[in-house]
């Protein structure tokens, strides 16, 4: 597949898996996170202990009217990902890792916490506040090598909470995050019947180069503001 069609475009498409938006903060990020206020609200004292500045915070409405958080992950969001990870079913797991997996070893979770926010970058999407909050998707990239322009990224949500644009937000957050970050290209695989996450990609209007191997297709979706085909 080769979609023609800027980055601008793309854009607008995915604000349309949103309902509307509440605002987080009193400050607002500028640059390419500003661009995206309309859809999640950024607050600007949000940093991590790394001292690089955070990803985007802020609340969201999904299709359905349902408020969810979206933040950066944390290195104590073992636990509640270990637990999403126990609700997700099989089917969800295969589509996720390309693979069964039973459970998540703490090396695996060890992994998925350990972030830089430059190099590898994890959000989650969560319900409730406290010790009530529950981890009801996570997204992902990790640049192929350190600074590399390209990433590879992930999305899976709770399957109680599939079909109500949750996917559609993460992904449309981390293409602006990777945005600011100087990334170009964000790579995916997904199983070749996994319409649902095709069609996320598809839907998000970002020009995107396909290739199938074994089953799995590997799309490549060019999100810097260059023309596409440059
Ligand atoms: C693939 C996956 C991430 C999609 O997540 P999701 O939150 O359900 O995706 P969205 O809700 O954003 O979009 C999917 C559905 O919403 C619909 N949708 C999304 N945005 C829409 C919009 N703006 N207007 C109308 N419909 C919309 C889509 O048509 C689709 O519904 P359909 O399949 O009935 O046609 C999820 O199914 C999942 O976690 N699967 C398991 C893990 C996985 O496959 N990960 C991908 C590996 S990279």
């Amino acid at each position: 597949m080769t979609n023609d069609g800027d980055v601008h475009h793309a854009a607008s498409a995915m604000r349309r898996g949103l309902v509307a938006l509440r605002r987080a903060g009193r400050q607002w990020l500028h640059g390419a996170a500003s661009r995206m206020r309309g859809v999640l609200a950024l607050r600007a004292d949000a940093r991590e202990a790394s001292g690089r500045l955070a990803v985007p915070a802020g609340n969201a409405i999904l299709r359905d009217g349902t408020v969810v958080q979206v933040r950066a992950v944390r290195p104590d969001d073992t636990e509640k990902l270990r637990v999403a990870f126990e609700r997700l079913s099989a089917r969800s797991v295969y589509r996720r890792f390309l693979h069964p997996v039973k459970a998540l070893s703490p090396e695996v979770l060890r992994r998925i916490t350990d972030l830089d926010f430059h190099d590898r970058v994890g959000l989650v999407m969560t319900v409730g506040v406290g010790a009530g909050e529950r981890l009801v998707a996570e997204a992902r990239f990790v640049r192929d090598a350190p600074d590399s322009e390209r990433a590879e990224f992930a999305i899976v949500v709770a399957d109680d909470y599939q079909n109500r644009g949750a996917a559609t937000l993460l992904l449309q957050e981390l293409v602006a995050i990777a945005r600011s970050r100087g990334i170009r290209e964000l790579c995916a695989h997904v199983l070749e019947d996994n319409t649902d996450m095709l069609d996320v990609i598809r839907r998000s209007g970002l020009p995107s180069t396909q290739s199938r191997e074994d089953g799995v297709v590997r799309i490549v979706s060019r999100i810097g503001r260059t023309s596409p085909g440059r």
